[in-house]
């Protein structure tokens, strides 16, 4: 398995472009198994989920190309309906074909989904979503039967509780359904957003997206489209971090400030200097960062869970005490051991992680525990003093390309050692 190995102190500076979002793709891959006729997907980032999800599609009889950050699906004459347990084991967002077969063919056949482990990462309410639609679901021994004898028709769903992948499985399902779908509770992520956008290219009747009720009238067929995938709000929080723990400066491109509001306002109380112009942030950050105060992961738009960890990194760091309190996955906190290992002061106690900055963080030999974790793990090596040695960075590249490229690109000293054998993670 591949090491990532950096060498802590380097002042990171330069610009960088920011890719697509791994989060806004993977769905939209998903749904384009709904269309007939050629979808082209610009701005995707190569990502191994991005990759599974191209798999998954070609299994179910599309075709799929690529030619660098471009994908065409073609889903003509497609009919699958069975995703192996390897192929959904690999990533949590192998979950999101379920509402695309479900309405494509009216049956699906697939086991648990796999992905990073952040505590419970239950698919009720996907289920709840898709039978409230007319799916009719069994679960025999790990496996999903799924059918949509009559095939799926319009309902009122109303989420208990707001989820990202759950309302794109309901708004997949729903675009082709029979009759009009109200959704309650959805959630409002910019990634959700984009997915209706490139539904609504393709045909789809969607009113309502980025707020928490979306309205949906069926329509029985939709077309191809083209569409370019927003960027990574995660990936710009995560290089904009890594950026400020240096005492850098950067200029990342090709993104949108609008997107990450909460995390740009945690780094300007951290004493960050932050400009946005239309696609750019610059960053311009202190010789030393100072502590944020009380975080609150929140679904958007509130401060996302999946920068908590990159946010963390930094705040074990930088001078006082900073607060974080997980409402989203309250038992997110595996990357706080290896932090520790690193020299950081962090205490966990329920959903709440108290981190008290210190001067300087030591290099470790430290795993990546999941994908984000992974990243926090980068962005301490970065400050470190000495050398940090990263396994497991097969997480990592899940949600970021070549990260070692990119801040190598800024500046910092971190290579990538390949090991003889290849492994899973
Ligand atoms: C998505 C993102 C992930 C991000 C998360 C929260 C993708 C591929 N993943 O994950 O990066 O961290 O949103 O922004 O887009 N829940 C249930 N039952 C369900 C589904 C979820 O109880 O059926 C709970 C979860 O345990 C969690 C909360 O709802 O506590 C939010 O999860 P959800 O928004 O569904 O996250 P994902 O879609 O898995």
């Amino acid at each position: 398995m591949s090491k990532l190995i950096v060498n802590g102190g380097k002042r990171l500076c330069g610009s960088l472009r920011v890719r697509g979002a791994k989060n806004s793709v993977l769905p939209i891959l998903a749904s384009s198994y709904l269309t007939q006729g050629e979808s082209v997907l610009r701005n995707c980032p190569d990502l191994t989920d991005v990759r599974v999800a191209c798999r998954i599609l070609r299994m179910l009889g599309c075709r799929v190309r690529r030619a660098e950050d471009a994908i065409a699906v073609v889903p003509d004459g497609a009919a699958g309906t069975f995703v192996p347990a390897a192929h959904m084991c690999e990533m949590r967002s192998s979950i999101i074909f379920l509402g695309a077969m479900l309405a494509r063919t009216g049956q699906a056949c697939l086991s648990m989904p796999g992905g990073c482990d952040l505590g419970p990462r239950p698919i009720d309410l996907h289920l709840m979503a898709l039978r409230r639609l007319g799916a009719v679901i069994r679960e025999e021994q790990g496996c999903l039967r799924c059918t949509a004898p009559d095939g799926l028709r319009g309902a009122l769903i109303c989420f208990p509780s707001v989820s990202v992948g759950a309302t794109e499985n309901a708004l997949i399902a729903a675009v082709t359904a029979r009759g009009c779908t109200r959704i309650r509770n959805a959630a409002c992520e910019p990634e959700i957003v984009d997915l209706a956008a490139y539904l609504q290219k393709c045909g789809a009747h969607i009113y309502g997206a980025g707020t928490s009720e979306l309205y949906v009238e069926g329509t029985a067929r939709l077309h191809g489209a083209e569409h370019t995938i927003l960027p990574d709000r995660i990936e710009t929080a995560t290089y904009l971090t890594a950026a400020a723990v240096t005492g850098g400066a950067v200029t990342l491109c090709r993104t949108d400030d609008r997107l990450l509001r909460p995390v740009l306002y945690c780094l300007q109380r951290a004493g960050c200097g932050i400009r946005c112009e239309e696609g750019r942030i610059s960053l311009e950050a202190p010789q030393r960062l100072q502590a944020m105060g009380s975080i609150f992961t929140a679904p958007h738009p509130g401060f996302p869970t999946d920068a908590q960890a990159v946010l963390m990194a930094a705040a074990a760091g930088a001078a006082g005490e900073t607060r974080f309190t997980e409402t989203v996955f309250p038992r997110r906190f595996r990357h706080v051991a290896p932090l520790c290992a690193m020299g950081a002061r962090i205490t966990v106690q329920h959903s709440e992680a108290v981190v008290q900055g210190v001067p300087q963080l030591h290099g470790a030999s430290v795993r990546a525990t999941d994908l984000r974790g992974g990243a926090a793990l980068v962005i301490a090596g970065l400050a470190a003093q000495g050398t940090t040695e990263i396994s497991d960075v097969c997480y990592i590249d899940r949600g970021y390309e070549h990260i070692e490229t990119a801040l190598a690109q800024l500046g910092a000293e971190i290579t990538r050692k390949e090991a003889a054998s290849a492994g899973m993670c």
